[in-house]
């Protein structure tokens, strides 16, 4: 296991290119289940999450070649050999659900493990699985496997979310593209992930209309060839890196990402006095730390302020004037970064599903552990900006979803390594 090691108090400068967004390469990837023909998915990130579902994926028969960048990758399912996926793969990560509406849609059955709780709440499936219900599945729950059977295929139904869910959408509209007859979906998210794989599934010829609204209407057809899409720009990447330039008093241009998908955020950000600059494919931030104010925010579904980014966002309020109150409304147990901020001199309490962040003048580095993806990132702004040297162990979580994080920092002149964890920790 490794550690990063971080010597903070370097305000960052230069440019960052912001890689695809893992969070709409996954569904993107999971689409091949749908077609025997070649899926070539472009500018997809090269990280854990995206090779545990490429196992998965060939463990159900999808046959897939990366070019030697690994940004590109060829999935090709002639046939589906395996219809299970099994607990050692699914417990991995928990978008590994998503194979089962593709699954269902092309063979009739599809047996996977359930994917459990995980570190930012309880998270269960039921909307999926009452979806696919509704479409005419019969699904068992057996010896902690999801059991779905359509042998007749799935039926065009009418489906409500009682509440926005991204995964739910994503598997049902996979599903509802090769299902008999209309399928609505209302309430369905918008995330701009969303909208990747709704378009990259027109293109692979899905008759979907709505795209970008919360009410998708998809007529089922018979078949879908293949295609060539490329994943849009990772938005919680850039987020992330937007926030690193800001919490450092520094300025870095990031390329190859849209503001457009960040409106809420960059309203927070302005608020609370950071200058950012948004070009056709790029952003721009910069921040004076002396004029940084408390800013509140609520995490809600898009175009709301995303989940994704709280934990970021909190780790620059602990550094501004005055105080800052973070909402969290999509997971119940979002804030497991706050005590660890705390160690390094933060000044944050909670209260149910809010934190009440008050700023400091300076944080100070320490050895800090985080339990989830977003969390650690947190804890890496914060070691940047911090006085003195930050270690964060468990470094397996930044690496789900942050491609090549040392060498982007540095670039920037952060002062940050990544060392061999010793095995009393590791353990
Ligand atoms: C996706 C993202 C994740 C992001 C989240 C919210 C991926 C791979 N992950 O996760 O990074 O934080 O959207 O933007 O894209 N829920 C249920 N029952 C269900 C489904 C969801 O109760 O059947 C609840 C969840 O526990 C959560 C809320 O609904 O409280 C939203 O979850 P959802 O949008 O489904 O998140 P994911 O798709 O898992």
């Amino acid at each position: 296991m490794d550690k990063i090691i971080i010597q903070g108090g370097v305000p960052l400068k230069g440019e960052i290119t912001i890689s695809g967004a893992k969070n709409a390469a996954l569904p993107l990837m999971a689409a091949t289940l749908l077609t025997d023909a070649p899926l070539t998915l472009k500018n997809v990130p090269n990280l854990v999450d995206i090779r545990t579902l490429a196992s998965l994926l060939e463990q159900h028969g999808t046959n897939i070649v990366r070019n030697i960048s690994g940004q590109e990758l060829i999935l090709t399912t002639s046939s589906i050999t395996s219809t299970t996926a099994p607990y050692e793969l699914v417990r991995k990560m928990r978008a590994s659900v998503l194979v089962l509406g593709a699954l269902l849609a092309r063979c009739g059955e599809a047996i996977v493990s359930l994917p459990g709780g995980c570190a930012i709440g309880t998270r269960p499936v039921d909307l999926h699985l009452k979806g696919l219900e509704t479409m005419g599945a019969v699904i068992e729950l057996e010896n902690g496997y999801i059991n779905a059977r359509a042998p007749n295929g799935l039926q065009g139904a009418v489906i409500h979310f009682p509440y926005v869910s991204v995964g739910a959408t994503e598997n049902l509209l996979m599903a509802a593209t090769l299902a008999n007859g209309e399928t609505t979906l209302t309430n369905a998210a918008k995330e701009p992930e969303v909208v990747d794989l709704a378009q990259c599934l027109k293109a692979m010829g899905a008759n979907i209309e709505g795209i970008g609204t919360d009410r998708l209407v998809i007529q089922g057809v018979k078949s879908l060839q293949g295609a060539t899409y490329s994943v849009l720009p990772d938005r919680i990447e850039a987020g992330t890196y937007m926030i690193a330039a800001a919490i450092t008093g520094g300025d870095v241009l990031l390329k190859n990402c849209n503001s457009k998908q960040l409106e809420t955020f960059i309203d927070a950000l302005r608020k609370a006095n950071v200058q950012v600059e948004e070009g056709d494919n790029s952003i721009r931030v910069a921040c004076d730390l002396n004029l940084l104010k408390g800013v509140d925010v609520m995490t809600e579904p898009y175009p709301s302020f995303p989940t994704d980014l709280q934990a970021q966002l909190m780790a620059l309020m602990t550094l501004a004037s005055g105080a800052s109150m973070i909402t969290e409304t999509i997971f119940e147990n979002r804030f497991m970064h706050v005590p660890e901020l705390c160690r390094m001199g933060a000044n944050v309490t909670i209260h149910k599903s809010s934190a009440l962040v008050r700023g400091t003048r300076q944080l100070i580095g320490a050895p800090v552990m985080a339990t989830d993806l977003r969390a650690s990132s947190s804890l890496v702004l914060a070691g940047l900006a911090a006085k003195g040297e930050t270690t964060i162990h468990r470094v397996y979580h930044l690496d789900r979803g942050y491609e090549q994080l040392e060498q982007k920092l540095s670039n920037c002149g952060a002062i940050i390594r990544r060392a061999k964890e010793d095995e009393e920790l590791a353990a």
